[in-house]
């Protein structure tokens, strides 16, 4: 953190805008489950209103939001260390969004990647709220004055711009209001790859079902993307080393090293020598000792719509404790009269 004079506070969010992936859980909420034993207080939030930026079927969408929040609390956030919560129960924070709207500039959104990728050729067909989703997303990390976000290596960009929010706010207004944000990207898992093409991000959205691992994937289903997941001739080389260039092989150690808790290095040494016909089986056992717990604990909670909504209610009130006063304090420092 650049300015000591914040409390540390972590945020961070997740689309309800489909099933949870590998990804998510390796990329972030493992991650955030370690942050919330600490000193730091944590806000986790299914960020249902950066879904809506691409069409939700309105059914589908209370239902991933429950499929989120039941993913977090299966995966070990805990309601009563971190505040756990859907954004849209939160006004505050699209509030907070058009007043950034304002300090972003054009060409600052113009360099974002990920709309360019969402957008692709179409970009006239794009909503404008795919266009203005980052600064919804410094919104939301800014409104609790949050230092650090953890998140996968594909949202760095998104919170460098949250970061230029925050310093020209506080330029334009003379004021040293909002903190200079640092994201938290660490460890094997923040860029799980594509199981078909090791080029490409591991995503709820890509097109096929076998190129990721879904949080509610049965252990026949997980031993099988592994088996087809794509790779070279070569196994696992004798040294980190050999995995250079090699961006599938890569990835399933990756993840293997995410899973197990232990670095790829030391996965590499194990495994030193071995075939995809031994690996590969290795892996699938361990993702299923560790996901299969995860996704029946999941499957307990949506059983129970009305206790995850309770939470969701809980949590966005404790969140709403943080966010008004510094919303308020936001409309002072801008002139708007309350
Ligand atoms: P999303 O599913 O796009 O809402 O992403 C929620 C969180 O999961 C963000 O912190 C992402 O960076 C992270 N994430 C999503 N996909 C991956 C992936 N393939 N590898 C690592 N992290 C990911
Ligand atoms: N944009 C993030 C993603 O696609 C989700 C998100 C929204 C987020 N608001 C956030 C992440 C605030 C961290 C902090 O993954």
């Amino acid at each position: 953190m650049t300015d000591s004079t914040f409390t540390p506070r972590v945020f961070s969010g997740i689309k309800p805008s489909g099933g949870l992936t590998l990804g998510n859980y390796l990329g972030a909420i493992k991650r955030w489950v370690d942050m919330q034993d600490g000193e730091t207080e944590t806000i986790y939030c299914a960020v249902d209103l950066h879904a809506i930026t691409v069409w939700q079927d309105p059914a589908g969408l209370k239902a991933g939001t429950r499929e989120i929040a039941a993913g977090m609390l299966a995966s070990g956030i805990d309601p009563e260390k971190s505040i756990l919560f859907n954004q849209s129960q939160v006004p505050e924070h699209t509030q907070l969004a058009w007043i950034f709207n304002c300090v972003a500039r054009l060409g600052w959104m113009n360099r974002m990647t990920q709309f360019k990728d969402k957008a692709g050729k179409n970009a006239e067909k794009a909503s404008l709220g795919l266009y203005a989703y980052p600064s919804l997303m410094a919104a939301d990390i800014l409104l609790y004055h949050a230092t650090h976000v953890p998140v996968g290596e594909d949202q760095k960009q998104h919170v460098e711009l949250t970061r230029d929010i925050a310093n020209k706010f506080n330029n334009d207004f003379g004021v040293d209001f909002f903190p200079v944000t640092e994201p938290v990207i660490e460890g094997p898992g923040t860029r799980v790859m594509n199981l078909r093409d090791g080029t490409k991000k591991m995503s709820k959205s890509g097109e096929s079902d076998m190129e990721r691992i879904n949080m509610l994937d049965d252990a026949d289903t997980i031993a099988k993307k592994f088996k087809k997941a794509k790779t070279d001739p070569d196994g696992i080389p004798e040294t980190f080393d050999g995995l250079n260039g090699r961006p599938e092989a890569k990835n399933l150690v990756d993840i293997y090293s995410g899973l197990a808790d232990i670095s790829a290095e030391a996965v590499v040494a194990e495994y030193a020598g071995a075939g995809w016909g031994k690996f590969k089986p290795a892996l699938a056992d361990l993702a299923v000792a560790k996901l299969a717990p995860i996704s029946d604990e999941m499957k307990r909670l949506m059983d129970d719509p009305a206790e995850i909504d309770r939470k969701l209610a809980r949590g966005a009130e404790r969140a709403r404790e943080i966010a008004t006063p510094i919303l308020d304090k936001t409309y002072d420092i801008v002139g708007l009269l309350r």
